[in-house]
């Protein structure tokens, strides 16, 4: 790391985390190194394993560069740095589990991992209980003996209910369970998991870390006490990164500030703006003072994304004519990339958290494009729900 140092301002730590230039000849970039073999100098170093890489599942100097970024950024002993952020979630919860434990998820959780628990952990004889996200300090009532692991999401996928890390953490702790948090919501800029008592920071850097849509990639950075088996997990499964998607990584990481910034602003104009207008029946965005959740965030959160739903006044045939007629905003999964989407959002798998809301929702990711024109594409939109 060359000017590395938390008493520096974010985006210069941003510019300038990771690798040292002048390890590699003064290149600014770190070499994108592909790599299956590493040659050892003799027999005696190859026993030992006695040098710094080995093999290329165990790292090399390009997934090094991101994950030591990562950690400044996290506060964290380590990070792994794996295929996708459905796989950053998926290998903590299996380096912590084994059959017979129990594991509390929020209910508000991502639907893929909602998914895994459902499928893969109840196959492996894990027991899995879902909690409604703002049990708060109440998780101590659920948490039972063999709880192993309570996983968080704040605020939560597609409703933006702001959970009570805090609190939970202790509760969590003093029952001798780890907590582990999807973030990828808020990235490290605007909210540092492990600074709150979560052992395990998970985060999709598909979204604003590689921002342009076009890489998939995750990384969970664990705490000192929670490092060892996360990483020995993660060697074991062989999940390894490709080099030239961490690298792509690397390379957005440097501009993720700006980026956020950008897409903090222009959501938070939009969301306000839909807030005024008569097709709208609510807006889930937890940095507005509406939100039921807005102390919460403000007391630990330092800045809000581009990701919030709106929730319209109307039933399905509505939702459907408001997505069909957006020009700017596309219709896909994803976000944190630079472009606008919209998506229906789906609570059927719900079993706390379901609402009510008084019709259907939208999620709305926020790109980079200029507010005018994504407020008159949205208003399209609004014109033809409500005709
Ligand atoms: C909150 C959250 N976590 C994890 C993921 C998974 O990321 P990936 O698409 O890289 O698998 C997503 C993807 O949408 C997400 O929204």
């Amino acid at each position: 790391m060359a000017k590395d140092g938390n008493e520096m301002g974010i985006n210069t730590r941003l510019a300038h985390s990771g690798n040292n230039p002048h390890d590699y000849f003064g290149f600014i970039n770190p070499p994108v190194v592909h790599a299956s073999t590493v040659l050892f100098p003799n027999a005696a170093t190859m026993a030992a394993r006695g040098q710094k890489y080995t093999y290329g599942t165990r790292g090399t100097p390009t997934t090094d560069a991101l994950a030591s970024a990562i950690d400044g950024l996290e506060g964290s002993a380590g990070t792994i740095v794996v295929p996708s952020g459905l796989v950053a979630v998926t290998v903590p919860l299996l380096a912590f589990l084994s059959a017979g434990d129990h594991v509390l998820i929020v209910d508000s959780v991502y639907h893929p991992t909602r998914n895994f628990a459902d499928t893969m952990l109840k196959r492996l004889g894990v027991e899995v209980e879902y909690y409604d996200p703002h049990v708060g300090a109440g998780i101590a009532a659920l948490i039972k003996s063999n709880t192993k692991v309570v996983f968080t999401e704040s605020p939560a996928s597609n409703t933006f209910e702001v959970q009570d890390i805090p609190a939970i953490s202790s509760a969590a702790h003093a029952a001798g369970a780890i907590v582990m948090m999807d973030n990828t919501w808020a990235t490290p800029l605007y909210f540092r998991p492990l600074d709150h008592g979560v052992d395990i920071s998970i985060h999709a850097a598909t979204k604003y870390p590689a921002g342009h849509s076009d890489v998939l990639l995750g990384t969970a950075s664990a705490n000192k006490a929670c490092w060892k088996q996360l990483c020995e997990t993660f060697y074991t499964m062989g999940c390894c990164a490709g080099p030239d998607d961490v690298y792509q990584v690397l390379r957005g990481l440097r501009t993720m500030g700006v980026r956020l910034d950008h897409h903090q602003r222009s959501a938070l104009a939009i969301a306000s703006w839909l807030e005024g207008q008569p097709g709208v029946a609510r807006v889930l965005h937890p940095a507005l003072a509406s939100h039921p959740d807005h102390d919460l965030w403000k007391r630990d959160f330092c800045g809000s994304s581009g990701i919030f739903s709106i929730v319209l006044k109307g039933g399905q045939k509505q939702q459907h004519a408001f997505l069909d007629a957006l020009r700017i905003f596309g219709l896909g999964y994803s976000w944190g990339g630079y472009e606008s989407l919209a998506v229906p959002v789906f609570l059927g798998d719900r079993v706390v958290a379901k609402g009510p809301y008084d019709g259907p929702l939208i999620r709305l990711q926020i790109g980079l494009e200029d507010v005018e024109d994504l407020k008159a594409d949205l208003a399209r939109g609004l014109t033809a729900a409500a005709g």
